[in-house]
């Protein structure tokens, strides 16, 4: 079983770092296949916290070999800030493989977004700033710049050129901006060459080999399902394909490698950003697991909409991904209601609805169906084995399961590597 995906089911912030790096000391590469640093991973190993944005969850096991894949969009200061933070920490980073071929995350991309945001006004999109969609724009226009344009100052100073000839047109008469000087980003690019250069490579040969040689590969997937950019809430969406299928593309690696394919999944619901959520809470209840759950982004330190679980994504994530397993995050936050809604279909115009409608119009219309199942209140955080749980918490997995269309292989009781409960092994 060489290649596994592990992605998000929802709409991000579902655990994927706690996941991943449950699982990155038994795997030989931990791969990032798109996304940058929009993303937020928080891995807790014993009392040290990690909030990875742009680095693998695997970079926190020794033995594992972090890459970032041809599919990500890398911001390089962002890179090379978190990489010294975690060396100042005593993590051994000098492992990382960097794409040759991953798109860069420029400064005028970064002040595209932001702009682009501002002017939307109440019809942004509450992107994270980061310049995530800007740069995979140009990568799609081509007139983007990859890691491997750091090494030829010409053809560099041509792109960028290339690049900024229409943006600074745009950012100047439309957003009334100053033009952004070519010779200033080549100098900030061409200052990162020498930091990157001991961990560029060609990583699609790297990856393919290592799995020829049957080492254990696992795609680590930014965002989620939801945020996909062909199966998301468009427009309410990122600019890349976290679904399983963007880990062949991001990677360079064929879908017939790929044995696995794990969802992460929340025991209930949150959204950052803008777009519809039909089981979204704006009541006590919504408070309480934003309370509980800390549901607070990792990234931008904006709240998290909080709702309850939705089975009708949950279903639709297993569909588009062909999930093999979910692992179920999370679970430890429900302790304490009475009685746990569940979405199981949704209300559109009147008639009962099982799968997500396609239709932008009737998603907005969605209304949640729900179904009230027992709640729990005894403290599961200890729990170890599936039999440990309440009687009522275990009913609550059985229905999800039951609902969602894969095993649930996986329990979350608490954000700690052992605070994990296993039902059947990944590996
Ligand atoms: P990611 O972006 O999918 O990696 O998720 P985030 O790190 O953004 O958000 C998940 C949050 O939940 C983090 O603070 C994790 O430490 C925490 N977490 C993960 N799994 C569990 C769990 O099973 N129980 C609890 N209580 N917290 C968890
Ligand atoms: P992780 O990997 C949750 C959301 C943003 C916004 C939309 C587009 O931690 O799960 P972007 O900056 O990507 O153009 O923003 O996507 N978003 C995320 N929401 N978790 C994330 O990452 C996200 N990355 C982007 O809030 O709604
Ligand atoms: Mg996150």
């Amino acid at each position: 079983m060489p290649a596994l995906v592990l992605l998000g089911a929802q709409w991000g912030d579902e655990g994927k770092g706690k996941a991943t790096d449950l699982l990155g000391g038994s795997v030989d590469y931990v791969v990032r296949y798109q996304g940058g640093n929009n993303a937020g991973h928080t891995v807790v190993v014993g009392d040290q916290k990690y909030a990875l944005h742009l680095l693998p969850s695997g970079i926190l096991s020794p033995g594992c070999t972090p890459v970032i894949g041809n599919g990500v969009v890398v911001d390089p200061s962002v890179l090379l800030s978190e990489l010294s933070g975690l060396n100042e920490r005593g993590v051994d980073t000098s492992k990382l493989l960097l794409s040759g071929n991953a798109h860069i995350i420029t400064p005028y991309n970064v002040t595209v977004d932001k702009v682009t945001e501002r002017f939307l006004g109440k019809r942004k999109i509450g992107t994270t700033g980061r310049g995530i969609g800007p740069t995979y724009a140009d990568k799609i226009n081509r007139v983007g710049i990859r890691v491997q344009d750091l090494y030829d100052e010409s053809i560099l100073t041509q792109k960028v050129e290339a690049a900024l000839d229409v943006k600074n047109q745009i950012l100047t008469k439309l957003y009334n901006r100053r033009a952004i000087a070519v010779d200033q980003v080549v100098e900030e690019l061409l200052g990162y060459a020498d930091k990157l250069a001991p961990y560029v490579a060609d990583t699609v040969l790297v990856l393919n080999q290592a799995l020829e040689e049957d080492k254990v590969v696992l795609f680590e997937g930014g965002q989620g399902t939801l945020l996909d950019i062909d199966h998301g809430t468009y427009p309410f969406v990122t600019s890349s394909n976290p679904t399983a299928g963007g880990a062949c593309t991001g990677a360079g690696v064929g879908p017939t490698k790929i044995s696995r394919v794990i969802g992460i999944l929340k025991a209930y619901t949150t959204r950052v950003g803008a777009g519809p959520f039909p089981t979204e809470l704006f009541d006590e209840d919504g408070e309480a697991l934003r309370r509980i759950g800390g549901e607070r982004g990792v990234t931008t330190g904006r709240d998290r909409r909080c709702g309850w679980f939705d089975a009708v994504i949950a279903r639709y994530a297993t569909r588009v991904n062909g999930l093999t397993d979910f692992f179920l995050t999370k679970l430890d936050v429900l302790t304490g209601w009475e009685q746990i809604p569940v979405c199981v279909a949704y209300e559109i115009d009147g008639k009962r609805v099982e799968e997500l409608p396609y239709s932008q119009t009737d998603f907005h219309h969605a209304k949640p169906v729900y179904e009230m199942l027992p709640g729990w209140s005894e403290d599961i955080s200890k729990a170890k084995s599936f039999a440990d749980l309440p009687k009522n918490a275990q009913s609550y997995v059985k229905a999800l399961e039951e609902m969602s269309g894969a095993p649930i292989s996986a329990i979350g009781v608490g954000p700690g590597r052992d605070e994990t409960i296993e039902i059947n092994s990944f590996l």
